[in-house]
């Protein structure tokens, strides 16, 4: 189908870092149908084209709203959205599509959401809402003024916990979520890499039954490649195996490392960083922070160089 104009109708603060906007088609025919989990690829006039998950009803077929966090280490679609685009802005966008279907005649339904990963899951709930069904949603962000969407889905029926480690909640248990769920639930996870890695692993029932969803850019594994990491301080140097995180490694080696949400959303593993180039995977650094590489978050993060040294 040829994309469609739409233009920008609105632009709401919906948390720290996190806009959403709403799209409604320029020649004021009704969109075309999606389902939860769906998403949109935007054409920007700055020539960039980036996917976003929608979050407003499917039944509401006026328009598309997507919500869209500023990512220090995204490859700037974000940054153009939050600095330059405005109400009455017009760009394209291809018709939905969708990789993450929800399983309506599922009885009980499990969602998982990190940081912005909320969006897709924030239109399952509504569905599920929608028609009858059991839900439960395990939430987590760095802190509560970064968890965009929690106050329109905490009015909705369904259980809603929060996990911020930065207000010193505890950290999101995976394993715990998949061995405490109702039999026959399923499970829905979008996030951040690391933290869909885990909640992988963490499965308990089969992958029939699992469902995640990747942001476009992310890497399957949280370090794919593997390093060594030399250990300033301890004088020991550990090899960290591709799909291994640092900071499992270092565990592993009996090395003390703080930790909390290992998904790069609590900050707790922030290490020093004395020599090497992280590929910073978390949702913490700033820009500079990134291009400086004094410190990395260990628990998701691994090397662009064959080796680090930490201050540790
Ligand atoms: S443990 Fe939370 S950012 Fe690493």
């Amino acid at each position: 189908m040829q994309p469609l104009e739409v233009r920008v109708t609105d632009i709401r603060r919906e948390a720290i870092d996190i806009r959403s906007y709403g799209l409604t088609p320029v020649d004021d025919h009704r969109i075309p149908a999606f389902d939860p989990g769906a998403h949109i690829k935007l054409h920007l006039p700055n020539g960039m084209a980036r996917s976003y998950s929608l979050i407003n009803p499917p039944e509401n077929g006026d328009g598309y709203r997507i919500a869209v966090k500023r990512d220090a280490a995204g490859r700037g679609g974000s940054s153009y959205l939050h600095d330059h685009v405005k109400v009455g802005d017009i760009f394209k966008a291809d018709t939905p599509a969708n990789n993450f279907h929800l399983r309506e005649e599922a009885e009980h339904s499990i969602l998982v959401a990190g940081g912005i990963g909320i969006t897709p899951i924030y239109a399952m709930a509504h569905r599920l809402t929608d028609l009858g069904r059991n839900w439960r949603l395990y939430y987590t962000a760095r802190s509560l003024a970064h968890a965009a969407l929690l106050e329109s889905i905490s009015t909705l029926p369904g259980k809603v916990q929060t996990f911020f480690p930065e207000d010193g909640t505890p950290a999101l248990d995976l394993r715990a979520i998949f061995d405490n769920a109702p039999a026959g639930a399923h499970f829905y996870c979008c996030g951040p890499a690391g933290m869909l890695d885990h909640f992988i692993a963490s499965a308990t029932v089969s992958s029939d039954f699992v469902h995640i969803e990747r942001f476009s850019g992310q890497t399957g594994t949280i370090n794919d490649r593997g390093c060594r990491v030399k250990l300033a301080r301890d004088g020991r140097t550990i090899s960290v195996s591709p799909g291994q995180s640092i900071l499992d490694a270092l565990l592993d080696t009996g090395i003390k490392v703080e930790f909390s949400c290992r998904e790069g959303l609590c900050g707790a593993c922030e290490t020093k960083v004395l020599k090497g180039i992280p590929d910073h995977r978390d949702f913490i650094l700033d820009d500079e922070q990134r291009e400086t590489n004094r410190v990395m978050m260990v628990c998701c993060s691994g090397a662009t160089s064959d080796s680090l040294t930490l201050d540790l």
